[in-house]
């Protein structure tokens, strides 16, 4: 039995306003923060870096005010979605901006084993992410030694894109062989599609366009995290 976590993406959000968008997500029930770092080479888009991590952790604060069960049970509150080709490099910086959960593409590093051993040294979660793409028996051997697997649900790079549902094998498969893996399903993922999310049994839910678009972001949230409750 698990309980799913909702994590908006603030990739659609007014980029100006981002601490504002950031606090407005936790306020309206949000359980993390996903936050998607682009170098224009990984993917064809540019986001943030670290130094934009460090500034919202002023706004977030080192111990966030929203829910005593997310901070015990979760540690993880800003997931940094690295969508970059080498996510070696940004471990240290990322951890001392305050980031809690470092996720890295298994396509951006030939060898992921010193990755995750960095990533945990340095006191972040671990995650690992495959784009559409990548096969899940790719992933699977890493299963074992990291907290969550990123199962991509378009192909990365811009939000507001159309959910794959042929990705939901790749879920159920990893669901099947770890049950107590975290899963994290990302792209296009709102109250039309959390449906067989849920069923294939992701239990973290990252979605931008959907909530952050959304006239009331918190209804669409509850909505997210109750489907998926079991
Ligand atoms: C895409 C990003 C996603 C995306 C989610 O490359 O990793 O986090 O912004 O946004 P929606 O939910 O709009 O697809
Ligand atoms: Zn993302």
């Amino acid at each position: 039995v698990y309980t799913a976590k909702v994590g908006p993406s603030i990739l659609s959000s007014d980029l100006s306003q981002l601490g504002r968008e950031c606090e407005r997500m936790m306020e309206c029930g949000a359980d993390y923060l996903h936050l998607d770092v682009m170098d224009g080479h990984f993917v064809p888009n540019i986001t943030f870096g670290h130094p934009m991590v460090e500034c919202l952790r002023r706004c977030i604060g080192p111990d966030p005010f929203f829910g005593l069960e997310a901070l015990l049970t979760l540690c993880r509150i800003t997931d940094m979605h690295m969508m970059v080709s080498r996510p070696e490099q940004w471990v240290k910086p990322m951890a001392a901006a305050g980031a809690n959960q470092y996720t890295f593409h298994l396509e951006a590093t030939t060898n992921p084993g010193s990755l995750i051993k960095e990533i945990r040294e340095s006191g972040m979660k671990v995650g690992l992410a495959i784009k559409p793409g990548t096969t899940v028996e790719e992933l699977a051997p890493w299963a074992g030694q990291i907290d969550m697997a990123l199962v991509m649900t378009v192909e990365p790079g811009f939000g507001g894109q159309k959910f794959m549902e042929d990705m939901m094998p790749k879920v159920s498969w990893l669901r099947s062989q770890f049950p107590s893996l975290d899963i994290e399903v990302d792209g296009g993922v709102g109250p039309d599609s959390i449906y067989r999310c849920a069923e294939a049994g992701a239990n973290m839910i990252v979605s931008g366009s959907a909530v952050v678009s959304s006239d009331d972001p918190r209804s669409v949230i509850a909505l997210l995290k109750n489907v998926v409750m079991e």
